[in-house]
């Protein structure tokens, strides 16, 4: 881990790395039993701990991961905020990023759909930016695997921008002061290309971190910072309403895709996957910031959280990809919606929200040391181990423990893999032809991520 100072102010707070690990510290917290105590004061300690437990696991994490091919510099950041708001990047000149993706909106535009180039309307909603470093796919269906991969897609797409990427290069290659910023930002290739046209942007994408709001203070320990009914309502969202099952973590997204019953014809990650169980499913969207950023829903057909939580409770479509996750039957008093939507305003910041002045890099990697084992387990999203080494031939089975159906994949020169569904109970064999290190990853929770070393 490396710290980069761009200019001053603002400190991230430490938390633990990956969504996987503070569920882990969470449920490890939830069973603690103290030994003697009496049973009132161990069930009050132990009712203490759980919600400790809980606001942990919504703690900012200690520093941004970057890509190893893709590190962090200030010049390449400076660069890609500069390329975002460059409308030289749409055929006729007259769209930047920055058009449909506006900071005062949630990095959304506030339309049900967005216009592009040509005037039509866009065939899904214009999504929130902020806090995507922790995404791995993006896009509402997933099919870009990396922001770096994503670029391209609007650029190029004749409904947005409207142009080809070389076009774009060649109208930035002609401009010197573009090409003294590229060759800052990229000493070691000094190129104005797509290639450093995507890492730039992405780079600036990775740095948009929500900044700090009432609820953060809460959650460092000011019990003064939300009222009793902000309270009440962050109790239904983690507790009765189980919102907490997808909007997980410090930006409330489980970054997995989930069907969740809104009723229209978009297919959503399943063709990405090429499977069933994945059909109408769309990324869940993280919810810092969400009081700006309305209209909702990948098709932007909900007004307002009212509307939303309307949805939750009576508007759920019946279909057999439902999500496992989603909270069924579910029923709200008016004061308790009340109360739930005044919670969900206090991860909104008061002022004008800009990222932070001061961004802690991490390389995107495995976080803990590899076993020695052949069988790993699936629960809660989550692998364990979540690294592994094996010897050379390497077979390894893994068992879905989980209540969740997942899609086990390996994308790799050396290996394209595809387990297809992984109900509950079942096994996937995977054997690596060669060595190296791989990526095993969930389709349908792509946070769920398994690096396999496999020796010479
Ligand atoms: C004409 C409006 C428009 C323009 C211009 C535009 N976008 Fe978007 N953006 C969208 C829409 C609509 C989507 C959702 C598309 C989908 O998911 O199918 C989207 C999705 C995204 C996503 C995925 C977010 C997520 O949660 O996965 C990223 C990242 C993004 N845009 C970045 C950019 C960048 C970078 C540019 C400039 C190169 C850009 N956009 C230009 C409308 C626009
Ligand atoms: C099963 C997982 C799941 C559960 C449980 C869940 N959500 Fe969602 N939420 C999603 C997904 C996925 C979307 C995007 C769906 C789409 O566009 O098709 C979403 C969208 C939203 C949005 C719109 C955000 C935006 O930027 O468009 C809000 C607000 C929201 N959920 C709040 C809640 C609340 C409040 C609860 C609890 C009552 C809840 N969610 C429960 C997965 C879930």
């Amino acid at each position: 881990m490396r710290s980069v100072r761009a200019s001053a102010t603002i400190a991230l707070v430490i938390a633990a790395l990956t969504a996987g690990g503070s569920l882990g510290a969470a449920a490890a917290l939830w069973f603690r039993r103290p030994a003697l105590q009496s049973a009132s004061a161990a069930r009050a300690a132990s009712a203490n701990d759980e919600l400790g437990a809980l606001k942990a696991s919504f703690r900012r994490p200690a520093a941004v991961p970057f890509p190893a091919d893709n590190p962090f510099s200030e010049a390449k950041r400076a660069l890609g905020e500069a390329l975002f708001r460059d409308k030289r990047l749409s055929v006729d000149g007259s769209l930047a990023c920055a058009s449909c993706h506006e900071r005062d909106k949630g990095f959304a535009d506030g339309k049900v759909q967005g216009r592009g180039v040509p005037g039509r309307p866009l065939k899904r909603h214009t999504p929130t930016l902020w806090n995507l470093a922790w995404s791995s796919p993006v896009f509402w269906d997933g099919r870009a695997r990396s922001l770096e991969e994503q670029v391209a897609g609007p650029v190029e797409s004749p409904d947005e921008m409207a142009q080809p990427l070389g076009s774009v290069v060649t109208r930035l290659a002609a401009d010197p002061a573009m090409v003294r910023a590229f060759a800052e930002a990229f000493p070691e290739a000094p190129r104005v290309d797509a290639t450093n046209l995507a890492k730039a942007i992405a780079t600036y994408e990775r740095t948009l971190v929500s900044p700090h709001t009432r609820f953060d203070r809460w959650i460092a320990g000011d019990e003064q910072a939300l009222t009793q009914n902000e309270v009440a309502g962050f109790r239904l969202f983690t507790g009765k309403a189980r919102c907490v099952n997808c909007h997980s973590g410090f930006a409330f997204t489980d970054y997995a895709f989930h069907d969740i019953g809104l009723p229209d014809e978009d297919r959503g990650r399943g063709p990405v996957l090429r499977l069933e169980a994945a059909e109408h499913a769309f990324k869940t969207p993280g919810l810092r910031e969400v009081d700006r950023s309305a209209p909702y829903m990948h098709n932007g057909s909900l007004a307002t959280l009212e509307d939303v939580l309307r949805h939750y409770v009576s508007g759920i479509v019946e279909r057999p990809t439902l999500s496992k996750d989603l909270t069924r039957g579910l029923e709200l008093s008016a004061a308790e919606r009340a109360d739930l939507i005044a919670f969900l305003a206090t991860l909104t910041s008061a002022a004008e929200p800009t990222p932070p002045d001061t961004i802690v890099a991490a390389e995107r990697g495995p976080a803990a040391p590899a076993e020695q084992v052949s069988t790993v387990s699936q629960d809660e999203k989550a692998f364990h181990p979540t690294h592994i080494a094996l010897p050379p031939g390497g077979r390894l089975w893994i068992v879905n423990n989980d209540t969740r159906t997942h899609n086990v994949r390996v994308f790799d020169p050396a290996l394209d893999f595809d387990s297809g569904a992984q109900e509950p109970g079942e096994t996937v064999e995977i054997t690596f032809p060669v060595s190296g290190s791989f990526l095993v990853f969930c389709g349908i929770h792509p946070k769920m991520e398994l690096y396999v070393d496999i020796a010479q």
